[in-house]
């Protein structure tokens, strides 16, 4: 018998009432989740979520023309946080985890339930022996480029077909060429160039003294973005993001750095899975702190400055040199660098430019902006340049992608690039006046070499001098044939 007395009745409606309210406080659905969440985060953006695959077609084809060469610039695929921002996330990222977790089981913050119990259960287990390495979605990101590579450029390998790999010396860029290679070439044994420790090609702004001391040393480079940093834009966002979590004192801006970046470096590790900590935030104030960082590498690697992007130059010399080579067969040109090289080079060729500075007081005006480092510079960002040979004139073509995706050379009047036009457009940066520019004469260069002799680096450094001389020679020699 099924028997329920009105006292047991009312209990129960008490209970259900409690239950229903108590939901009402503590466990929001996340039912207005973003279906789409907007996952651009500057530099730390998944290559996944900036190629979709939507623009891969047989564009590649252009009638009558061949494929002779092809030179390629990749920044590494997704990596670790570096050792000491895992250190930080290890130690005050699981304290505002923590603070989290108590806040919203003291019926603080605005949390869903859903989220709050990823919180509950999110523990981190990086460490600093991670730190900087690239991640599996970073091998990942790698290998499906080299696929898609082989695909569109490789596909009749033949053994005249020269293959030439470069790194530099970080780890990262090594295990990127590794992954490439396998999906590019995963036939052949392909010999990655042993790194150098002083690479004045890969690693041109290790060697650009001027731009060493004038900019990346100096304060002024990041002002915009530290007075951003005190804008109301910037604070606003920090008060919603606070009270999202429940947070007695207000957010400072430390710590929501520290939380957007375990949202953006896991997002990016696990491109598929939504991380908690990017539930924190909305739309809007994504956006904010992607400006925050465009700000420095606007200032720092962008257009705030000529130098920033002329002195990539020995890199757009070499893709000149490199891709009109004239070698038997067919040859490509694999180089692996950082942001701090594709960066400049995207600005040496014009691309992604603006009419207007990006400043700390313009946010909302340059929402539209073509500089945004999370589809220009994300991990794995790249450029190809692919030269054509074809039957018609011009028979010297110049096909370039970017994030596997074909664009016009801003300085050529079309798409393909007639090579002459591509050449003496793109003249003052091919002809890299480098020590001129970055005030490191031949004396420069003989300290330099001196200093690295005491570290036992002689060979290296001297063998990299008249590499140098030997890039300009070659380029004189190739100049002095076009113009005749
Ligand atoms: C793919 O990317 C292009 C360029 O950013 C964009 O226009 C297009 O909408 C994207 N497609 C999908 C399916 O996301
Ligand atoms: C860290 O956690 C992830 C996800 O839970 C797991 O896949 C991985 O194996 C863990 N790594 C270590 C070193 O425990
Ligand atoms: C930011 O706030 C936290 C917690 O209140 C505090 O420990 C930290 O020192 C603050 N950082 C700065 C730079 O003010």
């Amino acid at each position: 018998m099924f028997k329920v007395s009105i006292m047991n009745f009312k209990a129960v409606f008490v209970a259900l009432i409690a239950i229903l309210s108590w939901n009402e406080i503590l466990a929001r659905t996340c039912d207005n989740k973003d279906e789409n969440p907007y996952l651009m985060f500057s530099t730390k953006t998944s290559y996944f979520k900036v190629f979709n695959g939507s623009n891969i077609h047989d564009e590649n084809d252009i009638p009558g023309c061949q494929a002779k060469s092809l030179w390629m610039l990749a920044r590494h695929g997704s990596r670790y946080p570096g050792s000491d921002d895992i250190l930080v996330m290890a130690d005050r990222g699981v304290e505002i985890k923590d603070a989290i977790v108590e806040a919203y089981s003291s019926g603080k913050g605005s949390l869903c339930h859903e989220d709050f119990i990823q919180f509950q259960s999110w523990s981190f287990n990086w460490t600093q022996d991670d730190g900087s390495l690239l991640s599996e979605s970073g091998k990942l990101e790698m290998f499906q480029i080299g696929q898609r590579v082989r695909k569109r450029f490789f596909d009749d390998i033949k053994d005249e077909t020269h293959i030439h790999f470069r790194r530099t010396y970080k780890k990262r860029t090594g295990q990127s060429a590794e992954s490439f290679a396998e999906g590019a070439f995963p036939d052949q044994s392909v010999e990655i160039l042993k790194p150098l420790h002083t690479d004045p090609l890969l690693r041109f702004f290790d060697f650009c003294t001027k731009w060493i001391n004038d900019i990346d040393e100096n304060p002024e480079t990041y002002k915009e973005q530290r007075l951003f940093g005190e804008t109301d834009v910037m604070k606003k966002t920090l008060k919603d993001i606070g009270l999202a979590i429940g947070f007695n004192e207000e957010l400072n801006l430390t710590d929501g750095l520290i939380i957007y970046d375990i949202c953006r470096y896991e997002q990016a590790h696990q491109p598929d899975k939504f991380s908690v900590w990017c539930s924190v935030f909305q739309e809007t104030h994504l956006k904010v702190f992607e400006y925050y960082e465009e700000l420095k590498y606007w200032h720092k690697n962008g257009y705030g400055h000529a130098l920033n992007y002329l002195m990539a130059c020995p890199l757009v010399q070499d893709a000149a040199l490199t891709l009109q080579k004239e070698e038997i067969g067919k040859s490509g040109t694999f180089y692996f660098s950082h942001s701090e090289a594709i960066l400049p080079f995207l600005a040496a060729l014009d691309l992604f430019k603006d009419k207007e500075p990006l400043r700390h007081d313009n946010f909302h005006t340059m929402s539209e902006r073509h500089y945004q480092t999370s589809r220009i510079g994300s991990f794995s960002s790249n450029v190809i340049f692919v030269l054509l040979e074809c039957e018609e004139f011009p028979q010297k073509r110049l096909l370039t992608y970017h994030q596997e995706r074909r664009i016009k050379l801003p300085r050529c009047d079309s798409d393909p690039c007639n090579w002459d036009q591509f050449m003496s457009r793109y003249q003052d940066v091919i002809g890299c006046q480098f020590d001129q520019l970055c005030g490191t004469d031949d004396q420069a260069n003989e300290e330099f070499i001196n200093l690295d002799s005491n570290s036992g680096e002689t060979n290296n450094a001297k063998s990299l001098f008249s590499l140098k001389l030997c890039m300009l020679c070659t380029f004189l020699f190739g100049s002095a044939l076009i113009n005749s």
